[in-house]
């Protein structure tokens, strides 16, 4: 019987469909992220056929090593993996699967909650409520900014990106310009929106910057002092994306200092640990990186891992590889 261990417990479906399929399961039986140790006890030995992880699980050399020649695949739940060196992977002939395109809904909404929440003061506005604060309208009460009509800065046009660039456009009458590696000139006409280049230049430009970028090498800290400054005073930052890609001490300084008017943050450079300064500041709203987090797309996700899975364990190509043998 082949054996799966799941790194921490996911929705039902997904580990219905591995039980379906005859597969021995097995669940780290605490709801919490294992520590490195932990991890390595937990596979070392086992001679597991797949491993299930999630982007909380660090997964290197010394992980593949613990789970042994016997292990085909390592089926990331999230569809970043980054946590994951892709390089190790490869020498040990290990198959990296992630979960691409059911989370860019969800993602994409919780982006707009963001961007919404933070141009309306709506964390600012509740805590008012709950403080007792509220003695009657005013017109200076509050004040924020229109989303409607002004102009959204994407940054990294993959699927997120330009679904929520298409929200963008065709739900609030925005102006869209992206900056990407790539140009996508069917994308430009389908949405109006310009091609960026250069960063800066879309930074000089956008009343909201929304970053959809993959961390990579060249994107950590591609948001940091110098590109904040580039921003316009008034602008919001929103990042759904992976926490390093912004320098948090520099965002946390720019938003003291009046450099940018917000931001709305879902992910952090040191998770689960966020930049102290935020908790004293109303201009930033942060959420626990649960951009992808409804019930709907978590099961989801969870079917792709296994179906990545069943599929490399069945001798077939796994719908959604990453790293190849
Ligand atoms: C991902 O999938 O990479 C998100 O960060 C979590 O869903």
């Amino acid at each position: 019987m082949k054996k799966i261990f799941v790194t921490r417990l996911i929705p039902d479906r997904g580990l219905a469909l591995l039980k379906k399929q005859g597969y021995e399961v097995v669940v780290n039986p605490e709801d919490r992220v294992l520590r490195r140790e932990e991890l390595i006890m937990f596979l070392e030995g086992k001679n597991y056929d797949a491993v299930l992880c999630l982007l909380t699980d660090k997964i290197d050399k010394d992980i593949f090593a613990a789970a042994g020649s016997q292990v085909k695949i390592f089926a990331n739940y999230a569809v970043g993996f980054d946590n994951i060196d892709l390089a190790a992977a490869r020498e040990r002939n290990v198959l990296i699967t992630n979960t691409p395109d059911v989370l860019n809904e969800t993602v994409a909404e919780h982006t707009f909650a963001l961007m919404l929440a933070i141009a309306h003061r709506i964390a600012e506005a509740d805590q008012f409520m709950r403080d007792g604060k509220y003695k009657g309208w005013g017109p200076m009460l509050l004040l924020g900014a229109d989303v409607s009509h002004s102009t959204l800065g994407i940054v990294g046009l993959g699927r997120i990106g330009a679904l929520v660039a298409k929200h963008a456009v065709k739900g609030f009458d925005m102006r869209v310009l992206y900056y990407d590696v790539k140009r996508n000139e069917d994308f430009e006409k389908e949405f109006n929106a310009e091609f960026r280049p250069n960063l800066d230049d879309l930074l000089h430009e956008a009343d909201f910057v929304s970053i959809h970028v993959p961390l990579l090498p060249s994107t950590k800290h591609l948001m940091n002092a110098d590109t904040l400054a580039k921003m316009k005073k008034t602008a919001y930052l929103i990042n759904t994306s992976r926490g390093p890609v912004i320098d948090e001490h520099a965002l946390e300084q720019a938003l003291e200092k009046g450099i940018i008017g917000g931001a709305a943050i879902d992910v952090f450079e040191n998770e689960p640990l966020m930049d102290l300064g935020f908790k004293n500041l109303d201009k930033i709203i942060v959420t626990p990186h649960i951009a992808s987090a409804t019930e709907e797309t978590r099961q989801k996700m969870g079917e792709v891992a296994a179906r990545n899975i069943i599929a490399a364990l069945e001798g077939q190509t796994p719908p959604n590889l990453v790293v190849m043998k």
